[in-house]
């Protein structure tokens, strides 16, 4: 990556997934800046990583910053109340991870000037097996969007959407989406014990065919049905229990889905309200 000058607001969870994944890819630590109230969180940071760590707002950015969010949602207003003079004042490119807060909204908050782009990454990003949504407002340059790019390409896979309202679904797919899967596995985990498996080995076979049928659909260039169908003999074990998954999986998948985004939906709703 060019050199970058790479600013944090909020040093929780996501600011350490992400600082993790530049650090593993050689971004120097004197580059990073953390900001947070209180020392708990950004300390650590700066002491693991050789990150630079600030208490309150920046009063001014080098050329070309780029000011990555992840304070809560919530907070948004009150915070950038804090820091639109300083991101108004240079050419920063202003990166939210928030949830559920529209470019809109933040250019409400901001101004129009302001470069946005929204990104949605999940909790695999911890481990570098993150799937990340990024959406980028019209004024946001090619290199920018690069420059993003490859920021949340070193915690996992990276994926642009044109249509921001499309954002809302990518968020109750992937970035709920890691909660589905482990209540997918507490389910089988709890199915088997109750046929008399022991709780360890249960959860311990759950796990390795969940973690191994996703990385054989990753490696094949099959797709879910198609490998599906591979292992499904007629009138076998598999068919057997497909046809009761069958019965009940997609209208509850297609349910969970608008549930969650609905939900996004409101909670945007809500921080307009009390912005
Ligand atoms: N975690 C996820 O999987 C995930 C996934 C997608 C998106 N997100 C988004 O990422 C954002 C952060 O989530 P998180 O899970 O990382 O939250 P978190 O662990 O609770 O961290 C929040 C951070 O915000 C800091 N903060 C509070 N007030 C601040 C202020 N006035 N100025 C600067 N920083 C302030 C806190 O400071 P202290 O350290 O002093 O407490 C803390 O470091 C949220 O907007 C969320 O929607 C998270």
């Amino acid at each position: 990556m060019t050199e970058q000058h790479i600013v944090f607001i909020g040093a929780g969870n996501m600011a350490r997934a992400l600082i993790s994944g530049m650090r593993q890819r050689d971004i120097p630590g004197e580059s990073i800046q953390v900001h947070a109230p209180s020392t708990l969180h950004r300390g650590a940071l700066a002491e693991e990583f050789g990150v630079r760590s600030r208490p309150a707002q920046a009063e001014k950015l080098p050329e070309n910053s780029v000011v990555i969010y992840a304070a809560k949602p919530k907070q948004m207003p009150a915070i950038l109340q804090e820091w639109g003079d300083t991101l108004r004042s240079g050419s920063a490119l202003f990166v939210s991870v928030a949830a559920g807060v529209s470019s809109t909204q933040i250019t409400a908050l901001l101004g129009e000037e302001i470069s946005v782009v929204r990104a949605m990454p999940n909790t695999p990003s911890q481990i570098g097996a993150g799937a990340t949504t990024l959406f980028a407002r019209a004024n946001v340059g090619a290199s920018q969007c690069d420059t993003v790019q490859q920021i949340f390409s070193g915690v996992g896979k990276v994926f642009w959407l044109h249509d921001e309202a499309l954002m809302d679904t990518a968020t109750a797919l992937a970035g709920s989406g890691p909660a589905y899967v482990l209540l997918f596995l507490e389910a089988l985990e709890d199915a088997a014990v109750l046929q008399g498996l022991d709780r360890i080995t249960a959860r311990a076979l759950a796990l390795q065919t969940v973690l191994g049928t996703a990385q054989m659909a990753a490696a094949s260039p099959a797709s879910p049905s198609e490998l599906r169908h591979q292992v499904t003999s007629p009138g076998g074990t598999t068919a057997a229990g497909l046809a009761v998954w069958e019965e009940q999986l997609r209208p509850l998948a297609q349910r969970a889905l608008a549930a969650a985004a609905e939900r996004g939906r409101a909670l945007s709703q809500l921080l307009k309200k009390d912005a």
